[in-house]
């Protein structure tokens, strides 16, 4: 059998009833709707606002660099929800390209998406501790150590004395153990239960767009025209790269698709939360940017690039509660957006191992909790381990190219299977024909080719890694291919 080997939508779905591998359905459209909201608010909008506006010239232009990229994740969320809502399955883009593009494109893109939700935790976990650690010291006067809070090139790089440590064995002692806190508690969390972790969710997201919204007023309040001229002093080229970096605060609206299984009437729900959730953080991300950069001169960015909403308040003076506030709504933020990604991660694993792709050990739901328990603990460790060691930009970069990528695939999904499979009832269409998917692969190809060398390498260093596990492992033990499926093979659409 090909490696090339599709699974049908049909056998995807008769699949997932399986006895012992059923997760409960019990999310409807305002839950999923803020699990969005609550994935794609955070370190992005509250830590990389000043990059996206300072380093490519943006300045007030960032409001269309805004636009442009909320255009370009339409045309992927879109596709993401015609897909999720025709395959409600946890395992998202995985579990689409398995339907359209075969068994190999479906293990890269499995092994591709740990990117996104695993290294784009491990990016957010950091920024929490440093956010963590401005509220502690503006509710409470004192901070945690420099060298409990950072890895140790960052430690370095700030200009400390690594000295002034303790040493273990002669060795310096610094890991952001701030980080792996809250790794653990929130993987505690997503073990006891998913509508105890949504609801946790749902308070973190009402904490963050209240937060905001007070930004919003303060801002509006001190906004000077002059802070507008000239709006776009980078002109298109810092338009275009302001996009490109402010595309991480978009990130997490496909994180939705990945609670498919546990929502009800799916067909319904999945496009309402990828969607709604997108739309309603567009018209936020367009106010907090209209607000910060008409409160202030751009320029003035510089000194406090990843607190650029503290940097506008201490520039028109406001209270000192308001920067304890801030700082309270980006711990909020990134809470939420740690909890929604560790949730998608080991769902994503789950549905891999459940196809056999890795071991049937991670497939086990909880007796009790009835969450996928082994594959959370186990995504929870390796986020721990590596935000402890890891520096921000280097995860973030990496996390968007995997995610780029995975876009890509969703967006020629939707393509194959209208050729492939024309007649089958899609609950949700994309608007606009072959033209929409097709938009999107041109966007994301065009962010992708912004980024670095060095991501790109480690990119295909990674993909590389993936393709040996997938030949020792994968390769001999694919339930599809080991003829281990519980349906025949003659269902509508599956092509051996
Ligand atoms: N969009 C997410 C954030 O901004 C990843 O943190």
């Amino acid at each position: 059998m090909s490696i090339f080997q599709v699974k049908s939508v049909e056998e995807i779905m008769a699949e997932s009833h399986e006895r012992g591998h059923k997760l409960p359905r019990v999310l409807g459209s305002f839950d999923v709707t803020m699990i969005g909201i609550g994935a794609i608010i955070g370190a992005g909008i509250f830590a990389m606002l000043g990059e996206a506006a300072v380093k490519g010239g943006a300045g007030p232009s960032l409001i269309i660099s805004i636009i442009l990229t909320a255009i370009a994740c339409g045309f992927a969320a879109l596709c993401y929800a015609e897909l999720a809502a025709m395959v409600p399955i946890s395992g998202s883009a995985y579990t689409y390209a398995y339907a359209t593009m075969g068994e190999l494109v479906a293990w890269i893109i499995g092994w591709d998406l740990i990117l996104e939700y695993a290294i784009g935790n491990v990016a957010v976990a950091i920024s929490w501790s440093g956010y963590f650690n401005d509220f502690l010291r503006s509710a409470f006067g004192f901070g945690i150590p420099l060298w409990l809070r950072m890895d140790y090139h960052t430690f370095l790089k700030s200009g400390a004395d690594i000295a002034s440590v303790p040493h273990l064995f002669g060795f310096p002692v610094v890991c952001n153990l701030l980080a792996v806190s809250i790794v653990a508690f929130l993987t505690w969390l997503l073990v006891i239960g998913i509508k105890e972790s949504t609801r946790f969710n749902s308070v973190m997201v009402t904490v963050k767009l209240l937060v905001l919204a007070v930004f919003v007023c303060v801002g509006i309040y001190y906004f000077d025209p002059k802070n507008w001229v000239p709006f776009a002093p980078g002109g298109w080229k810092g338009i275009q790269v302001g996009a490109a970096y402010i595309f991480f605060a978009y990130i997490g609206f496909d994180a939705v698709s990945t609670v498919a299984e546990e929502t009800r009437d799916p067909q319904k729900n999945m496009p309402i939360g990828i969607i709604g959730s997108l739309i309603i953080c567009t018209f936020v991300y367009i106010l907090v940017t209209v607000a910060l950069t008409g409160m202030m001169p751009f320029t003035e960015m510089k000194d406090k690039i990843a607190e650029p909403l503290v940097a506008g308040l201490q520039y028109n003076h406001a209270g000192r509660w308001l920067i304890g506030l801030v700082s309270l709504g980006a711990v909020a933020a990134n809470t939420a957006v740690l909890l929604v990604f560790q949730m998608g991660q080991p769902r994503i694993f789950f549905s891999m191992s459940r196809d056999g792709l890795l071991p049937q050990y991670f497939a086990r739901v909880h007796p009790k909790y009835k969450t996928p328990h082994i594959t959370t603990i186990w995504t929870g460790i390796f986020v721990a381990v590596f935000s402890s060691f890891f520096s921000l930009d280097v995860m973030a970069e990496l996390c968007n190219i995997g995610t780029l990528f995975a876009f890509i695939v969703v967006c020629a999904g939707v393509i194959v299977l209208r050729v492939k499979d024309p007649d089958r009832p899609r609950p949700f269409r994309v608007p606009g024909g072959y033209v929409t998917p097709a938009l999107g692969i041109f966007f994301c190809v065009f962010l992708m080719l912004g980024l670095g060398f060095m991501t790109w390498l480690r990119f295909i260093i990674w993909l590389a890694a993936g393709l040996v596990i997938y030949i020792f492992y994968g390769y001999n033990n694919s339930r599809l291919r080991t003829g281990d499926l519980a349906l025949n093979k003659e269902t509508p659409g599956h092509k051996k």
